[in-house]
């Protein structure tokens, strides 16, 4: 039986680079059977994190009430949750940031979810992209038995089309069909 994919696509541009790459992995992932879903950060109102800690006395209760609620309902439901961000000075875009620092609601029930990361970034070395990793791997580290399944960056690409004319569409295609 095919799993559910969570898409979580979280750059500023709509069908940029980074949206693209989603759009390849979810191609790749549809031809093997699993059924996937996509939210755009762009299309939802998601508030920062105020700290209230309403969220630590009432487990899953945030004190907002925006998109999120949805999202975090859809992040503990998935089998496969995919992140993708542009690299923003070196490390996620805020508006992933926003995201992870909202899932603070209810981190504790996203259990044993399988991950993916997409991060695109003008600079060429696939080393730029190592600080929002651990970004990344920051908010993972606080799940329970989260397992990272799979990385992408793609480099060299500052133009918000030219993930079209990467090799990275290839790679991110191959991933998405490799989910098992
Ligand atoms: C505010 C801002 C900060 C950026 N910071 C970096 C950076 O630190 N390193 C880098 O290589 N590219 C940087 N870039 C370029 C983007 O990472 C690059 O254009 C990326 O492909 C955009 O992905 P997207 O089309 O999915 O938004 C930055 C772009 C913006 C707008």
């Amino acid at each position: 039986m095919g799993k559910h994919i969570l898409v979580l696509s979280c750059s500023p541009r709509k069908g940029g680079n980074s949206d693209t790459i989603c759009d390849r992995f979810i191609e790749g992932a549809r031809s093997a059977g699993h059924e996937v879903e996509k939210i755009h950060f762009k299309d939802k109102r998601i508030n920062y994190c105020t700290g209230c800690g309403l969220c630590h006395n009432r487990a899953g209760h945030c004190s907002q009430k925006d998109d999120m609620t949805e999202i975090l309902a859809r992040m503990v439901a998935a089998d496969v949750i995919v992140m993708a961000t542009p690299i923003y000075f070196y490390s996620v875009s805020g508006q992933m940031k926003t995201l992870i620092d909202r899932a603070c609601a209810r981190y504790t029930e996203i259990v044993g979810k399988e991950f993916y990361f997409i991060m695109t970034a003008a600079d060429g070395r696939p080393a730029a992209m190592d600080r929002a990793l651990e970004a990344f791997r920051g908010f993972t580290d606080c799940l329970t038995d989260a397992r990272e399944c799979g990385v992408i960056r793609g480099t060299g690409l500052w133009g918000v089309k030219d993930a079209t004319r990467s090799a990275v569409l290839k790679e991110a295609y191959e991933m998405g069909a490799a989910v098992k």
